[in-house]
């Protein structure tokens, strides 16, 4: 199914690197929508749900390997469940879900560990969600070394994938954006290190097209 099949609300993701500032964004825009009267759900992958926050613990916390393809399904399972419990629900009552990171997470970052395709994480996910795509996709995208000494000035310590190599990183940027290339419809590409208040208006301004349509 769609997401126009889906629901009446809308449902608007936010993608990018870790330290990105996705997070101060999506609060940005949950703030913007609620002042106008919208309900909105705002909530978040891995970890939306309580098996969620199960899972989350595994992939970012669990000491050692987990093999790639172990690690793309605990994804995909949060991701099922999150959906069918969380999301489309919000989005059969008209809300607006803001969502920190969604299935182009799971492409770039289990996809740049080379191990497994892009196309087949992709499909992964598409079949746990029963196809659900979101209306918008916010990539904030900044070079990692900006993003990393922007991490370095927090006092939170490095989970797994935080840890990983600078050449990881840069793959998970250029598989973003190239994503974000071949979906230029649902895709908003913004330059990361702009101040947050622009970066805001133009969020806002994109997500209230879409409300209108
Ligand atoms: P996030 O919740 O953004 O981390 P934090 O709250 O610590 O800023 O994301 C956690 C990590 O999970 C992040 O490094 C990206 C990774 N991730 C994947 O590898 N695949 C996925 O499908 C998702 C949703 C996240």
């Amino acid at each position: 199914m769609t997401s126009a099949e889906a629901a009446r609300g809308l449902f608007v993701t936010f993608e990018g690197g870790d330290g990105a500032g996705k997070t101060t964004q999506a609060a940005l825009l949950q703030e913007w929508l609620e002042a106008s009267g919208r309900s909105v759900v705002r909530t978040r992958e891995p970890g939306g749900t309580e098996v969620g926050v199960l899972v989350r613990d595994i992939v970012l916390h669990h000491r050692g390997e987990v093999a790639p393809r172990a690690e793309a399904l605990l994804y995909a399972a949060d991701r099922a469940h999150h959906v069918e419990t969380v999301v489309r629900p919000a989005l059969a009552r008209g809300d607006v879900v803001i969502q920190d990171r969604y299935l182009d997470s799971s492409v770039a970052y289990q996809g740049a560990g080379r191990v497994l395709g892009p196309r087949e994480v992709r499909d992964l996910s598409l079949w746990a969600t029963g196809g659900l795509l979101p209306d918008v996709t916010v990539l904030l995208d900044l070079d990692p070394a900006t993003a990393r000494s922007r991490l370095d000035a927090d006092d939170k310590p490095f989970d797994r994938l935080e840890s990983e190599k600078s050449a990881f990183h840069e793959r998970v940027r250029a598989e973003f954006l190239a994503l974000a290339g071949a979906e230029p419809e649902r895709f908003l590409v913004l330059d990361a290190s702009r101040p947050v208040d622009e970066l805001a208006t133009i969020v806002r301004e994109r997500v209230a097209a879409s409300l209108a349509r």
